[in-house]
């Protein structure tokens, strides 16, 4: 198929066989759903085909060091699947939700999990306020979903007492840590820390802001929930599809369509 052909000869083929291994023709049909019906659909922009491995999927790749193996992990605002869907093909031991509130997203994030045939990964519909302390991970993963100083609360309110936070970030990663700590330090956060993931091309390397929840949160949204019962991903027993659900959760609808949007 031409874009895999394409990728074969791309400078990046050799970075993507090396973080890919067994997984890259998985990573290269994500790849071609990312170019072609995502692009058709406008859920990624027509300039990112061009620079799906560097800018997007290596890029999002390089964060999977900073994830234990078995983690649960939620993707916020998973878009069109980054870094979420990269995560779940490289790590087939964690169990994925991508939280998404927009549908058309949603509907693709479905097709992609289908056509990957992605056991690990559960597509939930929604904020992440809505789902604050009833999607616990292990780990949080985001990029380019908000500014710092608020994605810090919109985080900590999907992860577990003691989980982590990953916020991929660009070039402005020092100053809007900066800007956030304030906010931070209201939540009790004291590792709050820069670290950069990947080493190919430039866009290929990750800035990713990380720290740890703390056990007992002092102030803010983020604490929102935390009295109510634990709502974490967990294994369904589903046999294909989706092997991760998300308990006591009345508003989830794995794989649901909810139109609109
Ligand atoms: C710029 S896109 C980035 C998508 C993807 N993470 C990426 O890097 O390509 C931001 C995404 O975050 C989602 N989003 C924004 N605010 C959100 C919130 N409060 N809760 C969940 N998702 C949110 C949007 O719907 C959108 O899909």
């Amino acid at each position: 198929m031409a874009g895999e052909r394409d990728q074969a000869e791309s400078p990046s083929a050799a970075a993507a066989a090396e973080m890919f291994g067994d997984a890259l023709p998985r990573a290269e049909k994500y790849a071609a759903l990312l170019t072609g019906v995502g692009v058709e659909r406008g859920v990624v922009g027509p300039a990112e085909a061009d620079r799906i491995w560097d800018r997007h999927l290596l890029n999002c790749g390089a964060v999977a060091r900073l994830v234990p193996a078995r983690a649960l992990v939620v993707d916020l605002g998973s878009g069109a699947g980054l870094p979420g869907v990269v995560l779940a093909i490289l790590m087939p031991g964690i169990k994925m939700a991508l939280l998404e509130p927009l549908a058309r997203r949603v509907d693709f994030l479905e097709e992609c999990v289908a056509v990957l045939e992605l056991t690990n990964v559960q597509v939930v519909r929604g904020r992440a306020e809505e789902y604050a302390g009833r999607l616990m991970g292990d780990v949080v993963t985001s990029r380019a979903v908000a500014p710092l100083d608020k994605l810090v609360e919109l985080s900590a309110g999907l992860a577990r007492p003691g989980g982590r936070v990953l916020a991929i970030k660009g070039s402005a990663a020092e100053a809007e840590l900066t800007r956030a700590r304030p906010v931070l330090g209201r939540m009790g956060v004291g590792d709050a820390r820069i670290v950069r993931v990947g080493r190919v091309a430039e866009d290929a390397a990750a800035t990713v802001v990380t720290f740890t929840v703390p056990d007992h949160r002092t102030s803010g949204t983020a604490s929102t929930g935390r009295s109510a019962a634990r709502a974490d991903i967990r294994p369904t027993g589903r046999s294909s599809g989706q092997a991760a659900g998300v308990a006591g959760s009345r508003k989830s609808r794995p794989n649901s369509r909810r139109g609109g949007g």
